[in-house]
């Protein structure tokens, strides 16, 4: 990993293919580092009016990028995918400034950037490839073809404030929709270097857009009568509000990935070290800010004693530090993050359950937002617990105990998320049953909840998504089938149906 610090200036929103900065705007935000607070990466002003003149901009540009061949658009893809991995240790390190994640992890995520490209070309579009279905009625042929949607609105979460924009960005213009993606205010710095690597793609003007802004500019963009689909990813609270906002808006798809309150089990025939090293990657990594994060961990009796205790001494000598530091847990990222993780601690304590390792606020040689991974062990199962069924997106983990299958797969499915689930056994009628019986849209056999894979649909039942699943089954939301009965043959008097007369010739 390069040790260059890049520069990072304001260019602007990127509209109709050029920076616009905002001049005389209707505020401005700070982005600093989680991993330094003397570090002011950028202060980004924002300007309401910018989110109209991209939704033009993308509208405009729509029909003519729509109509474009496959091929081309693959050209101008494959141009981006070169400039994203020559811009990864770049995007790494703005991903670290923006976030406090780790080099290394920041890298991992930068590196997925091109690989959306090749699965979505190599794999996804089969999805929606041409289809023609011979006798489709008889002696007719029906042919099955997925044309794109419009204008797309990107709204983007600040955990994985490059990956996952990108993996409905690709698929969105690869179908022939055109883009306005607004970031998470939390990583500003991230989405513009995403429009400046857009800029050297030198995609037609208006195709990709970008508009910085907080909530309220993404209430506006969703909002926006030219917007024909809202692709978000973020919290299950926001989903519901993007929902309720846009209930009368009848022509926009809404593909809604939110948040996650996983659980893995660990039964008596587990493996246990790699239960423990993948629970604890589950629980951790990313300091526990992934949707797809371990939050509760459900343990037979015959191995909780030993489990619980290896468990607690390895997160006990988990790293913490600052993103150049590369240790395996960087920051949560804000204030009002580590607020409500220690907030969650106490909740978790009133709500009788024993703090087996308790987090912390840390003072490090940086001053940022470094918090220390927490356990909590839950006495009795509560589904009104706040603490049990909360997402707290912090590195932290709820331990519960039972020997009745049945009883754990109801803590499973008891908290309204259905997002990850993990089992850890050797016995595959268990993993079976646990396929019957959970509500989740991803269901672990012997690996961790989070490190999804792009070939694969990426979504959550319940308050963690709308069934509109992402990753490999983006491209799907991203296009409309269109059915066609296609008959070359001429009129058959003969076939007329009994009752009508045409007065044929
Ligand atoms: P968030 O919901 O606070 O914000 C997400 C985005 O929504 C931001 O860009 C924000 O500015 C915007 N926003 C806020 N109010 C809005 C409104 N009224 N209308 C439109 N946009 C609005 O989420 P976050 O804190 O950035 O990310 C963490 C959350 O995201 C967690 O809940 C996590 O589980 C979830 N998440 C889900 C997935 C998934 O794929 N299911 C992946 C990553 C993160
Ligand atoms: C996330 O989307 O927040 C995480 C997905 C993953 O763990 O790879």
């Amino acid at each position: 990993m390069s040790t260059t610090m890049f520069e990072v200036s304001y260019k602007g929103d990127f509209i109709n293919g050029r920076f616009v900065p905002v001049q005389k705007g209707d505020g401005e935000f700070k982005d600093i580092s989680p991993s330094d607070l003397n570090d002011l990466v950028m202060t980004v002003p924002f300007k309401h009016d910018h989110i109209d003149e991209a939704c033009v901009a993308a509208k405009k540009a729509y029909p003519a990028w729509a109509t474009l061949s496959l091929a081309e658009r693959k050209n101008y893809l494959m141009r981006l995918k070169e400039l994203f991995d020559s811009h990864a240790e770049q995007m790494a390190q703005v991903i670290s400034r923006d976030t406090g994640k780790p080099s290394w992890e920041a890298l991992t995520e930068a590196k997925l950037l091109s690989g959306k490209i090749d699965v979505t070309l190599n794999h996804s579009l089969n999805l929606v490839a041409e289809e023609r279905i011979t006798n489709a009625l008889p002696q007719v042929d029906g042919v099955i073809r997925h044309r794109s949607r419009g204008v797309m609105a990107v709204v983007g979460p600040f955990n994985f404030p490059a990956h996952l924009p990108n993996g409905h960005i690709i698929p969105a213009l690869i179908a022939g929709n055109t883009v306005v993606f607004k970031p998470s205010e939390q990583t500003p710095a991230v989405g513009q270097l995403m429009a400046e690597i857009f800029e050297k793609a030198q995609f037609p003007p208006g195709v990709f857009n970008l508009v910085q802004g907080d909530g309220a500019a993404g209430g506006r963009l969703v909002a926006h009568e030219h917007v024909d689909g809202i692709l978000f990813t973020g919290s299950y609270e926001v989903g519901l509000k993007i929902k309720q906002e846009t209930l009368t808006h009848y022509w926009k798809i809404l593909a809604l990935e939110m948040g996650g309150k996983n659980a893995t089990i660990v039964w008596e025939d587990a493996d246990m070290d790699k239960a423990i090293y993948e629970s604890l990657v589950g629980a951790y990594m990313t300091a526990g800010q992934r949707c797809s994060c371990t939050s509760r961990i459900i343990l037979h009796p015959k191995l909780a004693e030993e489990f619980t205790e290896r468990f607690y001494q390895a997160a006990k000598k988990l790293t913490i530090g600052h993103w150049k530091e590369n240790t395996f847990m960087g920051t949560l990222i804000n204030a009002a993050a580590v607020e409500k993780y220690i907030r969650f601690q106490e909740i978790a304590n009133r709500e009788n359950c024993e703090s087996l390792m308790r987090g912390k606020a840390l003072d490090l040689k940086h001053k940022g937002y470094y918090v220390t991974p927490s356990i909590h062990l839950v006495k009795k199962f509560d589904p009104n617990s706040v603490y049990q069924k909360s997402e707290i997106f912090g590195p932290n983990v709820a331990i519960y105990q039972t020997d009745n299958f049945d009883e754990a797969m109801t803590i499973v499915n008891s908290t309204g998320y259905g997002l990850v689930m993990a089992l850890f056994s050797k016995d595959k009628a268990l993993y079976e049953e646990a396929l019957f019986k959970a509500r989740v849209g991803l269901l672990n056999w012997n690996r961790t909840t989070n490190g999804a894979s792009s070939r694969l649909p990426f979504g959550g039942m319940g308050k963690s998504g709308n069934d509109r699943p992402s990753a490999h089954y983006a491209i799907q939301y991203c296009t409309v089938p269109v059915a066609s009965l296609e008959d070359p043959t001429p009129f058959d008097p003969t076939k007329i149906l009994p009752g009508m007369n045409l007065d044929l010739k």
